[in-house]
């Protein structure tokens, strides 16, 4: 090709599709499902080995009302799918599921709601995602929510804490400047302030980031592309990798 007709042809490109540009240059990232899907999940552990049809669980229905660190730091619910041992006893005793779903935080744990959670089916009450979709401020990932505007414009006020007397919040809102490895790429910026709203400081530390910046080993988009560091939550349950420019802000 003539040289002009090249940069006209790659500047159409850009022009046309800016996104798809940025993302096919370097990574090859999982299909996205359905905005009401994504974050759903069928727990199978034990559900069908013991008779019972997988249970479905919602993230979108859930952050609605209670923040991360409700299930994932106070109740005890890993951040990776079938490693809690929630079993049928332990959510009769007010454990896992069962702190909710007793019949006054939640439906309760009894024999004409058994049905309720364990549908064996991820789309079940999809349909109830739209109408609280467009109620929420709008981004183009994921469930396509933007979950931190949600907040800061009190449009969500998700529990922090199921406890009558929580220990106090530690007070942090660092915002870090994460410099990529490579030249052409701009920083990626972690505000520890957006975090917070959402999460605790031990969903993170010291499991999966070191509290001292650049120390922590192998922190690189390849390992957040196998659902480590950023991408552990980014790209399950958070906006995913694909949104390049709200991590790093300078890529167009
Ligand atoms: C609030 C949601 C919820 C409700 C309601 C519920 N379950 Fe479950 N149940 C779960 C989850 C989650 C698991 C773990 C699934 C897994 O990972 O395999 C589970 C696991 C089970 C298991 C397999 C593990 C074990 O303990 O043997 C059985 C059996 C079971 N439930 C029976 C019932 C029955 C019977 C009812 C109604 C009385 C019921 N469940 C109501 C969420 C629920
Ligand atoms: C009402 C409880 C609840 C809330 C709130 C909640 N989660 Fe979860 N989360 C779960 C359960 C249950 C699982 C499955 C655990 C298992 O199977 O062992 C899970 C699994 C996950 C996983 C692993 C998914 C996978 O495919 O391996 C990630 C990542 C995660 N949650 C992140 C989050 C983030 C981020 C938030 C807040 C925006 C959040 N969760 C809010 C209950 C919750
Ligand atoms: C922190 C509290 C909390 C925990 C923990 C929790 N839930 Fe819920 N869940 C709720 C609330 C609140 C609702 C919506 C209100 C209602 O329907 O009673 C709900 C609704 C649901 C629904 C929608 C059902 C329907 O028919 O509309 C399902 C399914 C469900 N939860 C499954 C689960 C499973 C499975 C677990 C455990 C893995 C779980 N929940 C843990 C609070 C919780
Ligand atoms: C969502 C994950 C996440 C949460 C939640 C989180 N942090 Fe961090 N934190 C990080 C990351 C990422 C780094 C940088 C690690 C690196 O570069 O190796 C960091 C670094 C730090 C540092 C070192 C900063 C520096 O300049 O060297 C401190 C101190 C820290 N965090 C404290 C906290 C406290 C206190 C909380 C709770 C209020 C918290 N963090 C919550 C992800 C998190
Ligand atoms: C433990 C889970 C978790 C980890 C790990 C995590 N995040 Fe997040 N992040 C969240 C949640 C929850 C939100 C709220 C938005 C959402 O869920 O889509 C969020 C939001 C953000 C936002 C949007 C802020 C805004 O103002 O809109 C950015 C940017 C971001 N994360 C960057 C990062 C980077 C960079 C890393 C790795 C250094 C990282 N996150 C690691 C859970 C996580
Ligand atoms: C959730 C936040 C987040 C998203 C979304 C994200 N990145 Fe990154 N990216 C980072 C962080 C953090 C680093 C820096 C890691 C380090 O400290 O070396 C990084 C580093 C990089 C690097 C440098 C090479 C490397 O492996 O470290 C490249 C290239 C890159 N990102 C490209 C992209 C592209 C292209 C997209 C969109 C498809 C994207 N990133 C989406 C957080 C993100």
């Amino acid at each position: 090709m003539h040289r002009p007709a090249l940069l006209l042809f790659l500047a159409l490109l850009f022009a046309l599709a800016p996104q798809a540009a940025a993302k096919g240059r370097y990574f090859d990232l999982p299909p996205l499902p359905d905005p009401a899907l994504y974050g759903n999940r069928l727990l199978n552990r034990s559900a069908e080995k013991n008779g019972v049809k997988p249970a479905l669980f919602s993230h979108w229905l859930h952050r609605a009302k209670y923040t991360c660190r409700v299930c994932h730091v106070e109740l005890g619910f890993n951040m990776e799918l079938g490693t809690t041992e929630i079993t049928e006893a332990r959510n009769q005793h007010g454990e896992y599921c069962g702190a909710c779903h007793d019949g006054k935080e939640a439906f309760g744990h009894t024999p004409d709601n058994c049905d309720r959670c364990h549908t064996g089916d991820l789309t079940a009450g999809a349909d109830k995602f739209n109408a609280f979709a467009v109620t929420m401020p709008r981004t183009s990932y994921g469930n396509n929510i933007d979950w931190v505007k949600a907040v800061k414009e009190g449009k969500l006020q998700p529990k922090r804490t199921l406890l009558a007397n929580p220990p106090q919040a530690i007070a942090y809102d660092k915002d870090l400047k994460l410099d990529a490895g490579w030249t052409m790429i701009p920083p990626a910026f972690f505000s520890h302030a957006d975090h917070n709203l959402w999460l605790d400081c031990a969903n993170c530390h010291p499991d999966i980031f070191n509290v001292k910046k650049k120390t922590t080993a192998h922190f690189s988009m390849r390992y957040n592309l196998d659902g480590k560091f950023c991408g552990l939550c980014h790209l399950r349950v958070s906006f995913p990798l694909d949104d390049c420019d709200r991590c790093h802000p300078a890529m167009h």
